[in-house]
């Protein structure tokens, strides 16, 4: 697991933090992504995913993906506005502790294989030189 902030300045994710790992094969799951809610709607969460992006592109991870229960309506929107979709719907895919209920979730995926990569390469060749 390894875990991303903001930037610099707040260390210790007192504004936002990113836990992502690497899966099978080439793929990165954002195992959670958390904003505390006087920080909502600042663009945080979006810049976290950004950087985390910015960081996968030279590698070859070809798939960020990240599951959310299905009733996280925030977080549908959030990953949809980030260019992720809906890989599946997983049915039943949590459950609770005493086992009683489950809760259905959300896998969404975001595409950074080549044509991703190459538009990625090209925006940043000037920067690289
Ligand atoms: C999901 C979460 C991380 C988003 O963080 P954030 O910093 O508020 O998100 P951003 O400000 O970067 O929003 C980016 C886009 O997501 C969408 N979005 C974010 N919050 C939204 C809300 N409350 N309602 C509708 N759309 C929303 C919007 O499209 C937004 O773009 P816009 O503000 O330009 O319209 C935050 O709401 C959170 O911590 N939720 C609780 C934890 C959680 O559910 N994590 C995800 C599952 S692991």
């Amino acid at each position: 697991m390894e875990r991303l902030t903001l930037d610099d300045e707040d260390p210790s994710g007192a504004r936002g933090f990113l836990v992502w790992r690497a899966g099978s094969g080439r793929t990165v799951e954002i195992f959670d992504i958390a904003v505390p809610n006087e920080y909502r709607r600042q663009g945080h969460g979006r810049t976290m995913v950004n950087k985390l992006v910015d960081r996968l592109m030279p590698t070859n991870v070809v798939l960020l993906w990240a599951i959310t229960r299905s009733d996280n309506v925030i977080a549908k929107q959030f990953y949809e506005e980030l260019g992720f979709r809906i890989v599946a719907n997983l049915w039943n895919f949590y459950q609770d502790t005493e086992q009683r209920n489950t809760v259905d979730a959300v896998m969404y995926g975001r595409d950074l294989s080549e044509k991703v990569r190459r538009a990625w390469a090209e925006k940043h060749q000037g920067g690289q030189s």
